[in-house]
């Protein structure tokens, strides 16, 4: 049984299964949060570039973090020691920054989570490297489709479950795979909470969204199928078939009557081409 906690802004959240629910307060946090990482991966449209190291953008993510008066959620999270993840090509989700360079032709999904007094924005987008073959072209340009397509669904009286087969349903026509193994997640206080947000599933199924719940929606797609293997570093999740995936992520308060993203590029920068 779905349990629901309405929360006030003093309240300790512990991650207990429950949903939470929301007042104006945490409405407030969420708005700067969300803004701080619009913020950064707008800045970082002009800099993903042939040739600049996935290092080099995480240094950059740090910064304009800190700048902001927040600190990386992912700094230290489980022992993972960078301030996002950046992950190229057939990397799915959560790759490492190194040395390694972006070059021409690559697809790239920067994915950052400022911790701003107390809240948690949670976003990322996917970024074109020089001139992109349009295969790949299209699969970031229906991996945002598949995003916006989800938080249409967002609204109360609405369940999960509708979110996630409006996802599929999308991605299947376009014969493209949906990720299974990771989800979109309650998002607040707690970087990870309850409940899971599926990206593929039946409508009509899971819990009721209610004005109040916040979580990201963050859809992995693949050009291929959609299983995925792990890497070694127990990190980098990667394409088994080792066909690009694309990815785009929101952090969203279900309102009275639909939803509030909180994650809107301020400059509009939404999808490539920037
Ligand atoms: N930002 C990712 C998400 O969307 C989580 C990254 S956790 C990390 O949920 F440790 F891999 F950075
Ligand atoms: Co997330
Ligand atoms: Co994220």
């Amino acid at each position: 049984m779905t349990q629901y906690q309405t929360v006030a802004d003093s309240d300790t959240v512990l991650r207990d299964g429950t949903i939470k629910l929301h007042g104006p307060e945490a409405f407030a946090g969420m708005r700067r949060a969300g803004r701080l990482a619009a913020e950064t991966l707008d800045a970082l449209a002009p800099l993903v570039q042939p040739g600049v190291s996935t290092r080099a953008l995480d240094d950059v993510v740090r910064q304009m973090t800190l700048d902001g008066g927040a600190i990386p959620a992912t700094l230290g999270y489980r022992g993972y020691t960078h301030s996002c993840c950046i992950s190229i090509n057939h990397v799915v989700c959560h790759g490492i920054p190194s040395e390694k360079t972006l070059k021409d032709g690559d697809i790239v999904n920067i994915d950052v989570t400022p911790l701003l007094d107390g809240w948690h924005g949670d976003s990322s987008r996917m970024y074109l490297v020089g001139d992109v073959g349009l295969k790949a072209r299209r699969l970031v340009e229906v991996t945002y489709e598949c995003l916006m397509i989800g938080v249409r669904q967002a609204r109360p009286g609405a369940r999960l479950g509708d979110i996630g087969a409006a996802i599929q349903r999308h991605a299947e026509a376009n014969r493209y795979g949906v990720v299974r193994e990771f989800c979109g997640h309650g998002v607040g206080r707690l970087f990870h909470d309850a409940p899971e947000v599926v990206h593929a599933g039946h409508a009509g199924t899971g819990p009721l969204l209610k004005p109040g719940m916040f979580f990201t929606i963050e859809p992995m797609i693949n050009l291929g199928k959609a299983p995925v293997r792990m890497l070694d570093d127990g990190w980098t999740a990667v394409t088994r078939d080792r066909s690009l995936s694309a990815q785009f992520e929101h952090s969203i308060g279900i309102t009275e009557t639909g939803c509030e993203i909180f994650t809107e590029s301020p400059l509009g920068l939404h999808k490539p081409p920037y």
